[in-house]
């Protein structure tokens, strides 16, 4: 049978253990495509499909507040190849259904340096252009060296470079004008054979140390999955997306009003404003550990809220409302969601 006609619609499928919230919620339709071949057909399907149609890759940044109405296209196109390489770099390609840190811990095994800092994060290859995904100093934008994706719309291949994608703090072109237009089918990586370490981060340096170990690839990646694993949730464990608000960025005049009336207050610059830790604002409202049923903000990071085990998305959503309104009253700042709410 010719694989473009293969596609398998599933009906009803529940989308609890597809989604890092573990928020327990039906998707009226579904399918998931593990081969490029399938791709002409999936076209044809959201073409003429009736309803809202979106992507899901490992689901660690949704929060689905209902039933999916719509139809769920699961993306699990696996593979890591080398695309190119000389003396000093390697471009290294990931499928956008690959597990993001298996992506990561094949570089670091492999000594090619510069997404070292990145591990452990969530989610899938494919899917971390879009918000430009960031932890312990680094981004995807500093490694990034294009994606190949399709056109919804046409069906045209498209190859998008760094200077295409707009990207910034938790934010890329594929968040804005370009929201639903594109499917990721694979990203390129330019890495390092002889890399340059980014310690710069505190916390590396200090677990380096505490770990006894040489700064190297292997050892960045092994302290900040440490780093992580003593601070973040294990989704497996407990359900949540990460931070649910991103860091808001202020202007330096209110940035200086608030650090003269809390000189605790952790600032980092961010171009022309600052930017200020959203879990030190919650945690000052009294709300870090806060939980009302089943849905809460995490004991140990405040700028996660979490599923206790049967939350619905419209509980975890109580929960950020009154996490925005305390923050807004008190510091007269607005935290803005990182996680995309499926409404
Ligand atoms: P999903 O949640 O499946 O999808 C996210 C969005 O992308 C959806 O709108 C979806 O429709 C769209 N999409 C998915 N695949 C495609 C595709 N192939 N083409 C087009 N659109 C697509 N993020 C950070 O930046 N830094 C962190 O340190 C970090 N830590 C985290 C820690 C924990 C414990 C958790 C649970 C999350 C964390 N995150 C972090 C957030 C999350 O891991 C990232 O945003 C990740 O990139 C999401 O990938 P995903 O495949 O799970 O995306
Ligand atoms: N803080 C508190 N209380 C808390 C949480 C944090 O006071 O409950 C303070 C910390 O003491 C520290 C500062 O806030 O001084 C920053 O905290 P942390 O280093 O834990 O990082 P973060 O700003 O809360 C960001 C990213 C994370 C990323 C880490 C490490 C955003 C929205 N979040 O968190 O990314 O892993 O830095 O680089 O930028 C994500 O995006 O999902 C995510 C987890």
């Amino acid at each position: 049978m010719n694989k473009a006609t293969s596609l398998k619609l599933q009906h009803n499928i529940a989308l609890k253990h597809l989604n890092t919230f573990g928020i327990n919620v039906i998707a009226r339709d579904f399918v998931e495509i593990t081969a490029e071949e399938e791709l002409p057909a999936m076209l044809t399907l959201i073409n003429t499909y009736s309803g809202p149609v979106m992507f899901l890759g490992g689901g660690s940044n949704v929060l689905f507040v209902q039933d999916y109405d719509g139809l769920i296209i699961k993306i699990s196109l696996r593979g890591i190849n080398i695309v190119h390489q000389d003396d000093e770099e390697v471009y290294v390609r990931g499928m956008a259904g690959e597990n993001w840190d298996h992506f990561v811990q094949f570089c670091v095994n492999n000594h090619y340096g510069g997404l070292e800092n990145l591990s452990l994060i969530p989610g899938n290859v494919g899917t971390s252009p879009i918000q430009n995904i960031g932890a312990y100093g680094v981004e995807v934008k500093d490694t990034f060296y294009k994606l190949e994706a399709i056109c919804l719309r046409t069906g045209a291949f498209r190859e998008f470079f760094a200077s295409d994608c707009a990207f910034g703090y938790r934010d890329s072109v594929f968040k804005n004008e370009l929201k639903g237009r594109y499917l990721i089918l694979a990203v390129v990586f330019k890495l390092h054979k002889h890399p340059v370490l980014n310690t710069s981060y505190g916390a590396i340096t200090s677990e380096l140390q505490r770990m006894n170990l040489n700064p190297s690839v292997k050892n960045i990646a092994l302290c900040v999955s440490a780093i992580r694993r003593s601070k973040l949730p294990d989704p497996e464990e407990l359900g949540n997306a990460g931070s649910f608000f991103k860091n808001p960025v202020i202007n330096s005049e209110h940035a200086e009003e608030l650090k003269a009336r809390y000189p605790q207050l952790p600032v980092y610059p961010a171009g022309n404003g600052v930017k200020i830790a959203a879990g030190w604002l919650i945690e000052q409202c009294g709300l870090k550990g806060f939980r009302k049923g089943d849905a809460g903000v995490h004991q140990k990071q405040a700028l996660v809220l979490v599923n206790y085990g049967n939350a619905s998305g419209n509980d975890i959503l109580a929960i950020a409302k009154l996490v925005k309104d305390e923050v807004l009253k008190k510091f007269n700042v607005m935290l803005h969601p990182e996680v995309n709410i499926i409404e």
